[in-house]
């Protein structure tokens, strides 16, 4: 039987699309929902465009109470049965309570080759550092964020004249190769850290 995999996502959801699509034929897993925080993901249609089950819980309403926020993500995933979660451009900081419920079974997928780089403005980063390589990492998601072990990286070097925006162009590509190499290998148990080439 086919492993069940939830994705989380905040925005236009490209490396969602990218897992989605990935999950067909012999494929140990299939979507089992999207679930987004902001009613506006353009994710969201995406899914529904694939025929994937969708939900959102708008963070919103739950200023200053991100409890009450992750109880409503609860349930929308207990729904769901996942098997598996992947935060594919998920940007809502998660807490240790609802990374415990889901130890070990949550993935996700960052813009740089941790552990360079946590949290926001990561191309940016690498570029005023003066590093003459960038890149993404899928990790698996832990109490720290943008910490836990590393399941795959993909590199870029990083050019002359390169802007956030034309190294972001250049990684993201790198995303959709990497995370769907990292799911597959995830859900046949699988877990070394795996470099793409
Ligand atoms: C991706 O570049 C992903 O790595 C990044 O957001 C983008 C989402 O794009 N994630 C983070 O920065 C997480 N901290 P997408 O919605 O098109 O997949």
């Amino acid at each position: 039987m086919s492993q069940r995999v939830a994705i989380l996502i905040s925005g236009s959801g490209s490396n969602m699309v990218a897992l989605a699509q990935s999950m067909q034929g012999d494929h140990p897993g299939r979507p089992c929902l999207v679930l987004a925080n902001d009613p506006a993901a353009g994710g969201l249609a995406k899914a529904e465009a694939m025929g994937i089950p969708t939900a959102v819980v708008d963070h919103r309403p739950y200023r200053g109470d991100r409890a009450g926020f992750e109880a409503e993500l609860v349930r929308a995933l207990a729904a769901a049965q996942p098997d598996l979660i992947a935060l594919a451009g998920f940007m809502r900081v998660l807490t240790p309570d609802f990374v415990a419920r889901y130890e070990g079974r949550m993935l996700n997928i960052h813009p740089s080759l941790l552990p360079k780089y946590k949290g926001l403005d990561t191309h940016a980063r690498a570029i005023a550092a003066g590093d003459s390589e960038a890149g993404c990492t899928v990790h698996e998601v832990t109490a720290a964020l943008d910490d836990g072990p590393i399941l795959g990286q993909a590199r870029v070097p990083i050019l002359p004249g390169d802007t956030p925006e034309t190294l972001a162009a250049r990684v993201l590509p790198l995303e959709h190769r990497l995370y769907p190499l990292v799911l597959r290998r995830v859900l046949e148990g699988e877990r070394s850290p795996i470099a793409l080439l």
